[in-house]
């Protein structure tokens, strides 16, 4: 059975910075109290041009280009988000075609702030199964346009951005080690978006109500996250047959910092063992453990042979836990350029629509004619 090594990694986020004093000046709050009650000093706003896709796109040719795989070498791509930019198509299937990814499935995956951690087992699995050799997993978000920016208990949280892993089949040990996944829908409400659905389409009511913002109870889904972080991350390690005393790294979903204080203390490991930038991007949703994890091996934190844990929670209420032991890439040379596909992509496309246009065009003269 073949291994699931992650040999890939990117990430990108927004350009526009949003910082607390920002804030202040649009709602009631202050830089010490958000500082305070979460840890976030500033966090990334999409731009009008930024979207899931074109974020998860340029995270996607970061980690091929680490990996040393071109888009059409994927099999398959999943997009975690909870900010998908249609209910259909999947984000995933705008990735595919932006990423000129031509012989790869696409589908999205919502497990909320859990999804990547949902994602990149699905891929592991997939991979070990036989079923595929490469698979680009991403988490990608803009929640930053269904935030209420007169809700001060929602709007200083959440930051947009996207990362991406590339997974690939090894025969050697290592990769993605052991996963959990848990939900319980029960606690659904604590944490949701509650227009836009088939449930609640859209319409000038439920615009007006704001029911097509987040929603949450902050105080009960912080009593969630910290039942279940750390006993997630205990229970993955035990799957692996490991202690606390084997990893190297916790990356946890960035939500809180006093979240990610409080699994510290269940786990009795040191912050300092906790790759932490919730301080920089406030919370990402799905893209906060990808994002984290990317910047801990571009500073030389997470190395070659580390035990990492990915550790997460978010709406459903879902949550779940990730060990992988870090190997990189597979292939150490460095002559694939994954950025000139998107330039073949997009004039594939475009080729694709002035065929499409000429047959409506010779279609409707036929009507037409046969009238
Ligand atoms: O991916 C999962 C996403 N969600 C989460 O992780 C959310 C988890 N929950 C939390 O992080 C925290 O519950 C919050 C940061 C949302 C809130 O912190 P808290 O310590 O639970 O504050 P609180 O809701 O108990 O509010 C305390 C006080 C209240 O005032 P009163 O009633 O005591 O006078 C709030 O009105 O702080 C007030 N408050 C604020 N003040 C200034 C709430 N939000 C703000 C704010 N600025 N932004």
């Amino acid at each position: 059975m073949p291994y699931a090594h992650i040999t890939g990694w990117g990430m990108a986020v927004p350009e526009s910075v949003l910082t607390n004093d920002d804030l202040s000046r649009i709602i009631d709050t202050n830089d010490a109290w958000i500082r305070d009650h979460t840890g976030i000093r500033e966090r990334r706003i999409a731009r009008e041009s930024d979207f899931p896709s074109t974020l998860a796109v340029e995270a996607s040719i970061k980690a091929l280009k680490v990996a040393n795989l071109k888009p059409t070498d994927i099999d398959l791509i999943i997009c975690s988000t909870s900010s998908p930019e249609y209910i259909f198509p999947a984000t995933a299937c705008l990735i595919q075609d932006q990423l000129g990814a031509s012989k790869a499935g696409a589908f999205d995956l919502l497990a909320a702030c859990t999804g990547f951690i949902y994602a990149t087992n699905m891929a592991a699995q997939s991979i070990r199964s036989g079923s595929i050799k490469n698979a680009l997993v991403i988490g990608a978000e803009t929640l930053s346009r269904f935030v209420d920016w007169q809700d001060r208990n929602t709007c200083i949280l959440f930051g947009d951005g996207a990362g991406a892993f590339v997974l690939q089949a090894s025969d050697e040990p290592g990769g993605v080690l052991s996963a959990v996944m848990h939900s319980d829908g029960s606690g659904g409400d604590s944490l949701s978006l509650p227009g836009g659905g088939s449930r609640i389409p859209a319409t000038e009511a439920t615009v007006h109500e704001g029911k097509h913002y987040i929603h949450m109870d902050g105080k009960a889904v912080f009593r969630f996250a910290t039942r279940v972080m750390g006993h997630a991350a205990r229970e993955a390690l035990e799957l692996a047959g490991l202690t606390t005393n084997d990893v190297q790294w916790i990356v946890p979903h960035q939500a809180n910092f006093r979240i990610i204080e409080t699994a510290a203390k269940y786990l009795k490991m040191p912050l300092e063992r906790f790759v932490i930038n919730v301080d920089r991007y406030g919370n990402t949703s799905t893209a906060s453990i990808p994002i984290a994890t990317v910047e801990a091996v571009e500073k030389g934190q997470i190395k070659s042979g580390d035990k990492i844990v990915l550790v997460g929670f978010g709406a459903g209420l879902t949550w779940g836990a990730l060990v992988a032991h870090w190997t990189g890439p597979l292939s150490t040379e460095r002559n694939v350029h994954p950025e000139i596909y998107p330039t073949w992509a997009r004039v594939r496309s475009l080729l694709r629509r002035i065929i499409r246009f000429i047959e409506v065009l010779s279609g409707a003269e036929t009507h037409s004619g046969l009238e």
